[in-house]
């Protein structure tokens, strides 16, 4: 019998095309997140399942699944599953981190860039014509290169973050629970110190780390009064990673110099009180959002769906 597999959103055409070889599909079409009661009325009869990260995939979702035998994450978070049920029930999660590395990295630089010079602030200027020509010290943000460049969550992507900031002859420190190997240290030449240390001494702290227990607030007010006055911090990783409302007030009384974010706390939701601060860069979850990245995360999302059904290893297991 043919295997059954739900896509919760569309996704790149070759991908469609390519699992389409293998299994029935059930997609979903419409142009929004499939709510929680049409995912548990779809995934019923489901042996694999394309998901999202705004898919739900908490233990009475999986638990409707009688037989999902692989959720596979067109993404590389995975805090929208419960692992550990997932595993108990001999599913397998996979996702797709090599894919968007380099996209997410690029557009780290992008947050960095943008909120140290002020890109959004200074197109502003040229819409509504308020520039009045070059001055000394009109739209002043912060140098970039020879600053210290601090990352949370040292993984594929921080380590290609890392790799372009040689280019901008800066300084890098990280912080991850464990080392690194000696190879990947010295290949993006960053060092590893205490979390610490990483809130006090970078100039441009980024979040890149899952979001776990651990993780969850890990930024809220003390962290922030620990941060240099100059310091910009950019938050590519998980939004609950930072407590908004200690972000808002430790930008407003300028505790830290700006913050460009990419992921927010409430996502989809961002507080009244951020959307006002000028000086944060809000950016609405692009990391991985390009044609030709988006192209390949959804091959590979299928392809990691086709290798378990067929009894293969996938390209990346969680
Ligand atoms: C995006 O946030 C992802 O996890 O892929
Ligand atoms: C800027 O355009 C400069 O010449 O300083």
């Amino acid at each position: 019998m043919r295997a059954k597999v739900l896509v919760t959103r569309r996704i790149a055409a070759p991908a469609l095309d390519y699992l389409a070889n293998y299994a029935t599909i059930t997609l979903h079409r419409a142009n929004r997140n499939m709510s929680r009661r049409e995912l548990e009325q779809a995934i019923g009869d489901k042996d694999g399942i394309v998901a999202m990260l705004s898919d739900s995939m908490d233990r009475e979702m999986i638990g409707k699944a009688a037989r999902l035998k692989v959720i596979s994450l067109c993404a590389s978070g995975s805090n929208n599953v419960d692992l550990p049920f997932a595993r108990e029930r001999g599913i397998v999660v996979t996702n797709t981190p090599d894919a968007l590395k380099q996209a997410v990295a690029d557009l780290t630089w992008a947050l960095i860039l943008g909120c140290a010079r002020r890109v959004p602030d200074g197109d502003r200027e040229m819409r509504e014509c308020r520039f009045k020509g070059w001055a000394p010290l009109y739209m002043l943000g912060h140098d970039v290169h020879g600053k210290t460049l601090g990352i949370m969550g040292m993984g594929r992507i921080g380590c290609e973050v890392a790799k372009r900031a040689r280019g901008f002859g800066m300084r890098v420190v990280y912080h991850n629970r464990n080392r690194l190997g000696r190879g990947v240290e010295r290949e993006t030449r960053a060092m590893r110190v205490s979390f610490e240390r990483l809130v006090r001494e970078s100039d441009f702290l980024v979040i890149l780390a899952p979001l776990t227990p651990e993780t969850r607030h890990r930024f809220r007010e003390p962290e922030f009064r620990a941060m240099k006055p100059n310091a910009y911090l950019i938050n590519v990783g998980r939004g609950p990673i930072v407590e908004e409302r200690a972000l808002v007030k430790a930008l407003r009384k300028e505790w830290i110099a700006g913050a460009g974010l990419d992921v927010y706390e409430f996502e989809p939701a961002v507080g009244r009180e951020l959307r006002r601060i000028p000086n944060a860069v809000l950016l609405p979850h692009v990391g991985s959002a390009t044609i030709e990245t988006r192209a390949r995360m959804s091959m590979e999302a299928v392809q990691n769906v086709v290798a378990v059904l067929g009894g293969r290893p996938p390209i990346s297991r969680v």
